[in-house]
């Protein structure tokens, strides 16, 4: 399987609502979550939505390895979600710093639900339940916004908190990796 090209802010097909996988277990479902990992892993994403590289089926990978540049952020287990179902525990949200490969040299402050409860299958199948909350909630949110053809500067609030890496204040303004 293969790196494959990221689309950026302005192709349409990043605002398109992805469908659903019909059937899981298949060859090609494989190869494409295998596609998913190699690119994120290529750019040290923390996550990627199928349709980021072209391909419109509900299909995410997302994991966060403990970073000692970013102690804060929790880590969060390798995971493979296929036809993913979100629901919000509570209204509380909190605002955190995002990126996006499909946004590359960008960081915003984006309000996302703080606890979860997501499910969805890997795969192969397999049903994955998970109540989760922190940087996992937030992960969650965001590489699932690409499957309804949601990029989080639309999440911005306040236009003044979006801005280059290189002009933030690094240390102090966010502490996430791209998603
Ligand atoms: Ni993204």
């Amino acid at each position: 399987m293969a790196e494959r090209r990221v689309l950026k802010l302005g192709d349409p097909r990043l605002h398109e609502a992805a469908s659903a996988v019909a059937e899981v277990n298949r060859p090609e479902l494989h190869g494409l979550v295998q596609d998913l990992w190699d690119t994120m892993r290529a750019r040290s994403g923390a996550g990627l939505a199928a349709p980021q590289i072209g391909v419109g089926l509900r299909v995410v990978v997302f994991a966060l390895q403990f970073n000692p540049r970013y102690p804060e952020a929790e880590p969060v287990p390798e995971t493979v979600l296929v036809n993913p179902v979100l629901r919000p525990l509570g209204e509380a949200r909190e605002e955190g710093w995002e990126g996006c490969l499909s946004v590359p040299y960008m960081r915003g402050l984006v309000p996302r639900y703080t606890h979860l409860r997501y499910s969805g299958t890997d795969a192969y199948g397999n049903i994955i339940e998970r109540e989760v909350s922190g940087f996992h909630a937030r992960v969650v949110q965001h590489e699932c916004d690409h499957l309804d053809g949601i990029i989080y500067p639309q999440r911005i609030r306040d236009l003044s908190q979006f801005g280059f890496e290189e002009e933030l204040s690094l240390a102090n303004r966010y502490d996430t990796r791209p998603c």
